[in-house]
């Protein structure tokens, strides 16, 4: 009816027009009410009057409040139908909600844990939920539906203005109910674009060669042992050299900190029997970068990226809805000290002792039910989808939570 007039605007409008309407309706009743007090109190007005009917009177107090229900229910019905129309174009997102975090499903299968959306294309969402009933809410989108177990429900917005906008739960869903937030991001096509396909993240599996490549190294400095304008670049890790500092020779052992400030200030340490040429690289690389970098190097990169790739599973699957990583009792045991620790579990209806091996933390992320330990509710939803690969890589990451 209004093409141009978006669902948000209708859902304000239907919201403003009812409020204004009670507001009338209120101060009407109280002024009136006020006045016949005064007006016909018992000193003006001795004797009562006896009215019987008045048509006029009958007919106006009908039809008025007839006619303005009528517009309140058009224009209520006129944004509910804006709400549930999702245009064809829509580009379909899956929310599940679970104890305590929305989790978000993209059409390549992509899951995050927040929702990024390219700004001016709407976005249908399927909304389920993987144990108790939740509310998906986004104030700004003027969207609140329920995310029920074994049903899914949907909604539909425009974001037409980049920015940040608040997602939270609105039905009471346990003790960490209040925690369980999120945020919508609208950014433009390209950032979401990156996004989806994953390059945010690809810093992790990017080589040394690529590395050095996109920053020129490559061009002075070999991975084979040759000795190019620059030392060679394999092998540095804990490789003893002589440098200039200030004219003096000095042994050094090459450590994290020390390329670092070689990538970052070359000048200040000049490599024996090499030229002072290389150009500083501080604010030429971006910290994830230069850290990856150093990290590739050392050959710590492999170890790191598996407790990164973990650590951000756990985020995106939910599990620090109840799993803290600090020590803290959320609604399950904390993932700190997790490994290797004896726990008291209980399994079909036994208590069992048990230790926290890779094994163990195998089977209660495929199959939670299993094995409950003494204490906790039975309220972990199967991972079972997880691959082996990631349950490792989630592993690796408790591994590293000492
Ligand atoms: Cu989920 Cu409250």
């Amino acid at each position: 009816m209004y093409p141009l007039v978006s669902a948000v605007n209708k859902v304000d409008f239907a919201f403003i027009l009812i409020y204004s309407i009670a507001a009338v309706v209120l101060l009407g009743i109280t002024f009136a009410m006020v006045y016949f007090l005064f007006k016909y109190n018992k000193k003006r007005h001795p004797e009562p009057a006896d009215i019987k009917g008045n048509l006029l009177a009958e007919v106006l107090w009908t039809v008025i409040p007839t006619i303005i229900f009528m517009g309140m229910f058009f224009v209520g019905w006129d944004s509910f139908v804006a709400l549930r129309s999702v245009p064809k174009n829509a580009i379909e997102i899956n929310v599940e909600g679970k104890m305590w975090s929305w989790k978000f499903t993209y059409p390549n299968g992509k899951v995050d844990k927040e929702l990024y959306v390219p700004i001016n294309k709407p976005v249908k969402l399927n909304i389920t939920s993987a144990d108790v009933i939740h509310s998906f809410y986004v104030p700004a989108y003027r969207i609140k539906i329920d995310a029920v177990p074994g049903l899914t429900t949907y909604a539909w917005f425009n974001p037409n203005k980049k920015g940040d906008y608040d997602i939270l739960c609105a039905e009471y869903c346990g003790v960490r109910h209040a925690y369980m937030l999120s945020k919508v991001h609208v950014v433009d096509e390209e950032e979401y674009a990156k996004f989806i396909s994953g390059e945010k993240e690809k810093t992790a599996n990017v080589t040394l060669p690529e590395l050095l490549d996109k920053y020129g190294c490559s061009d002075c400095h070999s991975l084979n042992g040759e000795v190019l304008v620059g030392p060679p670049l394999n092998d540095i890790k804990g490789r003893k050299t002589i440098v200039i500092i200030d004219g003096k020779e000095k042994e050094i052992v090459a450590d994290e900190k020390y390329i670092k400030d070689s990538i970052l200030y070359p000048g200040k340490e000049i490599v024996k029997d090499f030229e002072n040429i290389m150009p500083p690289y501080d604010g030429e690389i971006p910290e994830n970068e230069l850290n990856t970098l150093v990290d590739l190097m050392l050959n710590k990169k492999q170890e790191i990226s598996n407790i990164e790739v973990g650590k951000k599973l756990i985020d995106d699957e939910g599990c620090t809805g109840c799993h803290s990583t600090d020590g803290s009792i959320i609604a399950a045991p904390s993932f700190k000290n997790l490994y290797n620790a004896k726990k008291q579990v209980i399994k079909d209806g036994k208590e069992y002792t048990v230790t926290a091996d890779e094994e163990y933390i195998y089977v209660s992320t495929k199959y939670p039910e299993r094995e409950i330990v003494k204490g906790f509710d039975p309220i972990m939803p199967p991972f079972d989808y997880l691959t082996d690969e990631q349950i490792k890589a989630i592993t690796e990451y408790i591994k590293s939570l000492k």
